[in-house]
C-alpha cells in the first residue's frame, strides 16, 4: 500500500475564453473542475498503475467534500482530516486564441495546532499498512514549516519508504531529514544550490553530494530530457523518446508515482526508472493533468533508455 500526503488540496478549475483581457467582462466559453494539489496528481496515477493507494492530508467545508465525492467516483482510497474552513480554489484561465494561461492560486485556508496533531495521528495510523509514503506539495498556512521532516522522522522510525516533493524552503529543510528519496528538477535544484547548474555532469555531482549526504535516492528531472538518478547503485540516466507533449503539467507527480510502484514492488533501479520516465511522458500525451492512457504508456516503456554511467 502506497500512502500519498496532500497538505495544500485544491479544486482546480479551468475557463476556457476566446480572447482573455484584463479589466473586461469575460464570457467563458467551458469550465471544468478536478481534485487538485500535487499528492491528489500522485494518487490519480498510482491508481492508473493499478497499485493499492490511499489519500490523505486536509480537506475543507463543501468544497472539501465535493473534492472526497470526485475521489469516490474514482474508487480512490482516502482518509483526510476534516477541517471546518473551505478547500480553496485554483483558477485556470486558458486563453484559445494564443493557448496561454493565467492563473489565479488562492491562499488557502489557515489551520491551527489541533488540526495539525489530527493529521499526524491519522499519518501514524496508515503507516501501520504503508509501505510507501508520498509527500508532495506546499503546506498550508498555520500548519508548522517543519511538518514534514516531522512526518519524515515517523515515517522512517516506523520502517516506510517516503518520498518527498516539494520547493523552497521546504526543500532546503527536508535534506536534513534524509528523506529516502527527493525528485527536484532542475530549476529546484538550482535553488538549493544557489547557482546555475550547466552540463548533466554537474547536476550528477550535486546529486551525488546529496546522496553521499543520506538521502537514498535522488532523483532530478529534467522535463523532455528524462531524469538523472544518483542511487547506491550508481548514477542513472532514464530517457523518454522524443514526443509531441499536450499537457506537461503533472509529469513531476506521475513519476513520483512511478518510483513509488517500483519501490513498493521491490523492483530494481533501472525498472524503477524506466516505470518512472515513461509514465510521466505518458502524462505529458494526455490533455488531463494525473492521467496518461494505458496504450501509451506500453508503447513507451519500450522506447525509454536507463543507461548507468561509468564509474
Ligand atoms: N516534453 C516531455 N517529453 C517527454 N517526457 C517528459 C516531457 N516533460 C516531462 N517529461 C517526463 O516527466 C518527468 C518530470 O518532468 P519535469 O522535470 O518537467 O517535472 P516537474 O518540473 O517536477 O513537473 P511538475 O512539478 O509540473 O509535475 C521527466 O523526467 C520526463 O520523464
Ligand atoms: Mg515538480
Amino acid at each position: 500500500m502506497i500512502t500519498t500526503v496532500t497538505l495544500n488540496v485544491a479544486i482546480d478549475k479551468l475557463y476556457t475564453v476566446e480572447d482573455y483581457k484584463p479589466y473586461e467582462v469575460m464570457r467563458v466559453k467551458e469550465c471544468t473542475a478536478t481534485p487538485g494539489g500535487k499528492g491528489l496528481n500522485v494518487t490519480k496515477v498510482i491508481q492508473l498503475l493499478k497499485e493499492e493507494v490511499i489519500a490523505t492530508g486536509f480537506v475543507g467545508g463543501h468544497a472539501g467534500d465535493w473534492v472526497l465525492e470526485r475521489l469516490d467516483e474514482r474508487g480512490i482510497s482516502h482518509q483526510f482530516v476534516k477541517v471546518e474552513a473551505e478547500t480553496r480554489t485554483c483558477i485556470n484561465i486558458k486563453d484559445l486564441l494564443n493557448g496561454r494561461h493565467t492563473e489565479f492560486l488562492e491562499p488557502g485556508f489557515t489551520l491551527n495546532a489541533h488540526e495539525e496533531a489530527r493529521f499526524i495521528e491519522k499519518f501514524k495510523e496508515l503507516l501501520k499498512t504503508s509501505e510507501v509514503v508520498t509527500l508532495s506539495g506546499s503546506i498550508p498556512k498555520g500548519i508548522r514549516a517543519t511538518i514534514y521532516n516531522e512526518l519524515v522522522d515517523i515515517a522512517k522510525k516506523a520502517g516506510r519508504k517516503v518520498i518527498v516533493d516539494t520547493s523552497g524552503n521546504l526543500l532546503v529543510e527536508i535534506l536534513k531529514s534524509k528523506p529516502t528519496m527527493i525528485k527536484p528538477n532542475r530549476d529546484e535544484l538550482e535553488a538549493i544550490t544557489k547557482k546555475k547548474l550547466q552540463s548533466l555532469e554537474e547536476i550528477a555531482g550535486v546529486a551525488k553530494e546529496l546522496q553521499v549526504a543520506g538521502i537514498p535516492i535522488v532523483a532530478i528531472s529534467l522535463g523532455k530530457e528524462g531524469v538523472l538518478v544518483v542511487c547506491e547503485e550508481g548514477t542513472y540516466q532514464g530517457k523518454p523518446p522524443v514526443i509531441e507533449a499536450v499537457n506537461t503539467v503533472g509529469c513531476g507527480d506521475s513519476m513520483i508515482a512511478g518510483f513509488a510502484v517500483g519501490l513498493v514492488k521491490g523492483e530494481a533501479i533501472e525498472e524503477i526508472i524506466k516505470r518512472a520516465v515513461a509514465v510521466s511522458a505518458a502524462n505529458a500525451l494526455t490533455a488531463a493533468t494525473g492521467s496518461f492512457e494505458q496504450a501509451d504508456y506500453e508503447r513507451l516503456l519500450d522506447q525509454v533508455t536507463v543507461k548507468r554511467w561509468a564509474d
